[in-house]
């Protein structure tokens, strides 16, 4: 058994997340975990590392077929290994697609804050969508009907995030379904970024280029090992691509790019697709999961704090309207010393987005503060 109640230093550890934080300020804003990164993971990188010879690497073909084993274990899904293409790292992955068609495109928000700058990096137009939220258990789902208003001719593709950075949705096959028939009926491509696909909580998710013949025949699935090994300090991503024109046409626009893995993260990718970290990670997501039924059920005490259940990925969505104020992730920084991330990011300024993947003590001591910064400030509010 692992021990993920263990505090690792990360003070030495170049970490941008303990980096931006001083004092006594608990950081739980950054979407990479404060645990140490999957062991069989750091010693492959440490074992190489002691190795003194740094010359080109063949390996990154031997890898593609740990990532096919790995799809069939975990997802039951066949990936043959041409259809895989090395990325720098996910966003990356996701602009080669974006540019690659040449056109505006959409997604739905709330979105993680890297994919709502993307139209700046591609340089090309978009169409923002506000999903639903059903407000009895605030959960978040795609609006179909909104997507369909707002489309035009020359909207060509649809960025998907599943799971869901930040509303923590896991799509179900219905959903997935749902959207795959309205993405084929407009000839859209879907990029899916699947980078927290091994952080289902659920055990549910499900690649979209399996969901059905159709999705397999016009998407670009984007994932890595980054988040659930926890070394995106170590990027590398692959893009699976089953058409073979489209993936040629993306292949095409990497020139000078590749290879884009150095040997130790090839390194690392081996142990993180080739069975070794099955139980580390089996162990973190129970732990992660207890983690989040705790954060979810102390939040639900606070009143002023709403949020809908967290399917997967470490990262809660708080809807912090009734606080009255603009920037709750001020409030709590300034009142509560917790550092999270700004909701306006993401598309809405009176959320913030809470990451829960930590040792227990620290997400205790992070609620303990922000509660009682809201306990002191409904007391001064009467
Ligand atoms: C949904 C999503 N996509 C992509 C990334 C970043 O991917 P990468 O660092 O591999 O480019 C993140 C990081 O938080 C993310 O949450």
């Amino acid at each position: 058994m692992y021990d993920f109640d263990k505090f690792p230093d990360r003070a030495d550890s170049d970490s941008v997340k303990w980096h931006e934080v001083s004092g006594d300020v608990l950081p739980m804003w950054v979407a990479d975990m404060d645990f140490e990164s999957a062991p069989p993971v750091v010693k492959a990188i440490q074992e190489r590392a002691a190795h003194p010879y740094f010359g080109y690497p063949y390996t990154l073909e031997l890898l593609k077929d740990h990532i096919v084993a790995h799809y069939k274990k975990k997802y039951k899904v066949t990936v043959r290994p041409e259809w895989i293409v090395w990325v720098p790292s996910v966003i990356p992955g996701v602009v080669t697609a974006l540019q690659m068609m040449g056109s505006k495109f959409m997604y739905s928000i709330p979105m993680y804050d890297h994919i709502r700058n993307l139209h700046n990096e591609a340089k090309l137009p978009v169409v923002e969508v506000p999903m639903k939220r059903d407000e009895s258990t605030y959960r978040y789902t795609m609006d179909m009907d909104a997507l369909e208003a707002v489309l035009s001719p020359d909207i060509k593709t649809l960025i998907l995030c599943n799971p869901h950075n930040p509303v923590g949705r896991v799509y179900t096959k219905e959903e997935l379904l749902r959207l795959e028939a309205f993405c084929t009926r407009h000839h859209l491509l879907v990029i899916s970024d699947e980078i927290h696909c091994e952080l289902d909580l659920e055990d549910r998710h499900i690649p979209y280029f399996a969901v059905s013949d159709d999705a397999a025949a016009y998407s670009v699935t984007v994932s890595s090992a980054g988040k659930i090994c926890n070394i995106p300090g170590l990027p590398l991503g692959f893009a699976i691509i089953p058409n073979e024109t489209l993936r040629e046409k993306f292949a095409s626009r990497q020139d000078g790019l590749l290879p884009c893995a150095n040997v130790l993260t090839i390194a690392a990718y081996e142990k993180a697709y080739d069975g070794s970290c099955d139980e580390w990670k089996e162990e973190l997501r129970e732990y992660l999961r207890a983690n989040r039924d705790y954060a979810e059920a102390r939040f639900a005490k606070i009143p002023e704090i709403r949020t809908p259940h967290n399917e997967g990925t470490y990262l809660l969505w708080l809807d912090c309207s009734a606080l009255g104020t603009e920037d709750p992730a001020d409030f709590f920084l300034k009142k509560a010393h917790v550092k999270v991330s700004s909701g306006k990011i993401y598309g809405y300024s009176r959320y913030v987005r809470f990451n829960y993947g930590c040792p227990r003590a620290q997400l205790e001591e992070a609620i303990d503060r922000m509660e009682h910064a809201v306990e002191v400030w409904r007391a001064l509010k009467k």
